[in-house]
């Protein structure tokens, strides 16, 4: 069973179609990109796993919760599950760091007693160590971002959701916030996470669901097996890194082909 199951997912605004059909599914554990151009649907789908949004039509399963049958005073409980980090950050300007991370766990049922513990161990995770007294006005924008991934991370939850999480950093620290998640990942957790910052997508081999006006174009599929399995292992040796990369360029471009 997936974690994450989209069945033919379609939302409308008016006359305004966001997405049309949407189904993929997200295994435990998977890093997926999820790209396409300004307007094509990347932010309504990270809206609709959240459950800001309610579906026209199809359904949304996270961690085998059907979320169409979830009722509304249900829906807070269900976004423990889930860790968000948005491009603006939106940490509370009158916190400190430390406060911004503790917050997420004032709506959770962690006892108070674990939350220094929590919150101490996200930070280090991120190396936000001798920042924490700093209000979010006094922090570089590279460290908002690794605050509202500590943040995202401090409830453990099964999946974190980033929208456009490099959108308002530059290449080297949008490296270094992408390095960042490429851990978290590697240490277990299910990451989707939208984004049109084509040379991250290139350097990070991982997963690509392409959109363009509100329709999945292209999904290279589940790189999971892929990563831990011999078989393809094989194949990718003795590649330059160029031929790997062009070969994951096809891929997206053309899914339904066999790999030359
Ligand atoms: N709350 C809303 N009300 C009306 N229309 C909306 C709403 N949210 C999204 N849309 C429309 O849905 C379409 C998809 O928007 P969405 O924000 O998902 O695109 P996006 O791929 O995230 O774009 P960007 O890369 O610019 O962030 C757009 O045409 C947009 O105008
Ligand atoms: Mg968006």
């Amino acid at each position: 069973m997936p974690m994450l199951k989209l069945n033919n997912v379609t939302k409308t605004f008016g006359e305004i179609l966001a997405v049309e059909d949407i189904s993929f599914e997200v295994s435990e554990g998977e890093f997926v990109f999820i790209t396409g151009p300004s307007g094509s649907g990347k932010s309504t789908i990270i809206k609709l796993i959240l459950r800001q949004f309610t579906p026209d039509s199809g359904e949304i399963f996270l961690n085998e919760t059907d979320f169409g049958k979830l009722k509304y005073k249900e829906i807070p409980k269900m976004r423990q599950k889930i860790g968000i980090v948005f491009q603006d950050f939106k940490m509370i300007p009158d916190r400190t760091l430390w406060e911004n991370v503790e917050v997420a766990l004032a709506v959770t049922n962690v006892p108070r007693k674990e939350w220094k513990e929590r919150v101490t161990h996200v930070i280090k995770l991120v190396g936000l160590e001798k920042r924490t007294s700093l209000f979010p006005s006094q922090l570089a924008g590279g460290e908002l971002q690794r605050g509202s991934l500590a943040r995202a991370l401090v409830a453990n939850p099964s999946i974190i959701l980033a929208d456009e999480p490099t959108g308002n950093l530059d290449w080297k620290t949008a490296e270094s916030i992408m390095e960042l998640f490429e851990q978290i990942n590697k240490e277990g957790k299910t990451i989707i996470m939208a984004t049109h910052h084509l040379g991250l997508i290139e350097k990070h081999k991982n997963r690509v669901i392409e959109l363009n006006e509100g329709k999945v174009v292209s999904d290279s599929g589940s790189k999971k097996e892929e990563k831990g399995g011999k078989k393809e292992e094989n194949k990718e040796e003795g590649k330059t890194e160029e031929q790997k990369e062009l070969n994951i360029s096809d891929k997206k471009s053309k899914s339904d082909e066999v790999e030359k």
